[in-house]
């Protein structure tokens, strides 16, 4: 039976309130609890989740298990086109899934959701196309001996995902774990359960029942289980470095490998030789201020030469001004909401911090003036000034749309200043000068980096970072490769 696209969000999250998927069903949680999700541009109640535990979490995994030998039977190639076509339907539901995250996550619909959807079917086709990449070596090793390597997969995955990109961010690990021969428990985002929980029920109409299970439910509930389990061979986790920091304690138990992709505090150097149009707006972007500056590879560290500085800073903020914010369904609006009021309190209590700093408070955009959006999460985009390289707001992740503008007057100097951090994930140089950019880009302590523009993650390029920002790489064939298979070596004797 095909599935036809819901273009109202509020009649599919009725949908699928109350569900996980596992093999190939949606299902209740075994203790029947669920918790409320709310729509953050509102803060009313849009369904309820599921509230997974350590039942749930047992479940999902045997029915992994079970499906895995059969999923790792077939010819790569097999499972390539299957993930592949997972791509193919998915295209078909863009326009709904945008909606059902804007929706559920608050993200505006034209600037953020409809995009972070399309990008979300290219990775399944990009990872489909790869499958034939699982290839082993032969290595002279005795030439009595023939010596190879083959790629296996390890077995069930366990990928945590956060809230603020939630379809992306669950493809790279869910597109790679399976065209490698794994199959995939997923734990969705306590904030966002919805758009994954579709996602997994539109791929059942192509994989075998089991390969792909996902389960809401909160961290330490459902998330730790899942981690803990005995029969999950490796995690994959995007979030927060401390949350990172126990599911790595907790997968050392096991001996088992993770992928940790935390936070991020990026560094954007604006040499006095950039094209000031294309750095502002690569600012804007780089910033994700239409996404309230949730993002780990936000360039919220903005340092610019002394001889472009007040040009600059009056020119972004300018152009920020502009920026709409309001309702994430609306066509019109350009910035949505804050995902929820925790966050929403810690960005607000940054940007006091910040005045209490020293720095100066630039506050941009409007709040939206819709009566029914009274008790959304909307933050107005902020845009500190003379912040001292020392202050709080200069070094911790703030996840909101705050950026620190930097003046520096020479090369070094900036370098310097981009790599005093504990974090490492993106960096961006612009410049029209080859020599600075190259040095820029060998100098700088980071794993994704930019000159003279400012991309999201691709398909292809690998993504991750360094220091506290993480361990490997996602969304490319390395990712695949290092991350969701083990190399076994085969040495045959043919005297
Ligand atoms: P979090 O790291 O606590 O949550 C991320 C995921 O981990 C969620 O699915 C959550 O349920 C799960 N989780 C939480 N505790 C767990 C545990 N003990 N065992 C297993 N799974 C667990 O992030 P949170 O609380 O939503 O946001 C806090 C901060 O984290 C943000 O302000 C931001 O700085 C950072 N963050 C970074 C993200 C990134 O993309 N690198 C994404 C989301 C948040
Ligand atoms: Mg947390």
């Amino acid at each position: 039976m095909s599935i036809e696209p819901v273009l109202d969000p509020h009649k599919l999250v009725k949908e699928l309130d109350g569900r996980h998927l596992i093999d190939g069903e949606l299902v209740p949680a075994k203790n029947g609890k669920n918790f409320d999700v709310l729509n953050p541009a509102t803060g009313k109640v849009i369904a309820q989740a599921a509230e997974g535990d350590a039942d749930d979490v047992d479940f999902a995994v045997s029915v992994a298990k079970k499906a895995q030998k059969d999923w790792a039977n077939r010819p790569a190639r097999e499972r390539g086109k299957l993930v592949a076509e997972c791509g193919r339907i998915l295209t078909q539901h863009v326009e709904e899934l945008g909606r059902l995250v804007a929706l559920e996550s608050g993200k505006a619909l034209r600037t953020e959701s409809r995009v972070e959807a399309s990008v979300l079917a290219d990775m399944f086709t990009f990872f489909g196309g790869l499958a034939s990449e699982l290839k082993g070596e032969t290595i002279p090793f005795n030439p009595n001996m023939m010596t190879l390597t083959t790629r296996e997969p390890v077995g069930v995955v366990g990928a945590i995902i956060p809230w603020n990109v939630p379809l992306l961010l669950m493809a790279i690990k869910v597109a790679p774990a399976l065209v490698a021969g794994n199959t995939v428990v997923v734990k969705s985002a306590e904030d966002t359960p919805f758009t994954v929980l579709r996602v997994c029920q539109i791929m059942q109409q192509i994989l075998p029942k089991g390969v792909l299970n996902i389960l809401s439910g909160f961290g330490p509930g459902c998330g730790g289980p899942l981690v803990a389990h005995k029969d999950v061979k490796k995690v994959s986790f995007t979030g927060s470095v401390e949350t990172g920091r126990t599911v790595y304690r907790a997968a050392a138990e096991k001996l088992i490998p993770v992928t940790l992709e935390l936070g991020g505090k990026s560094p954007m150097i604006v040499m006095d030789d950039a094209d000031l149009e294309k750095a502002i707006a690569g600012a804007i972007g780089g910033m994700r201020f239409t996404r309230q500056g949730q993002s780990c590879t936000a360039s919220s560290r903005i340092l610019v030469h002394e001889s472009l500085h007040d040009e600059f800073v009056s020119r972004l903020l300018a152009k920020v001004n502009t920026l709409k914010m309001g309702d994430p369904l609306d066509e019109e609006t350009d910035i949505g909401t804050i995902i929820n009021r925790k966050q929403r309190d810690k960005v607000c209590g940054y940007i006091e911090i910040g005045e209490q700093e020293g720095a100066t408070k630039n506050e941009l955009s409007a709040l939206p003036t819709d009566p029914a959006l009274a008790d959304g999460m909307f933050v107005r985009p902020v845009v500190f000034t003379n912040v001292k390289p020392d202050a709080r707001i200069a070094r911790e992740e703030i996840f909101g749309p705050v950026a620190c503008v930097f003046r520096f007057k020479t090369f070094d100097e900036a370098i310097e200043l981009a790599n005093d951090s504990d974090f490492g994930l993106a960096a961006t140089v612009w410049t029209k000068d080859l020599k600075t950019a190259l040095t820029a880009t060998k100098r700088l302590e980071a794993g994704f980096v930019q000159v003279n523009q400012n991309l999201v993650v691709q398909p292809n390029l690998s993504y991750g970072g360094v220091k506290l920002s993480g361990l490997g790489k996602e969304a490319s064939l390395e990712s695949m490769l290092e991350h969701f298979t083990h190399k076994k070596t085969i040495i045959m004797n043919m005297e």
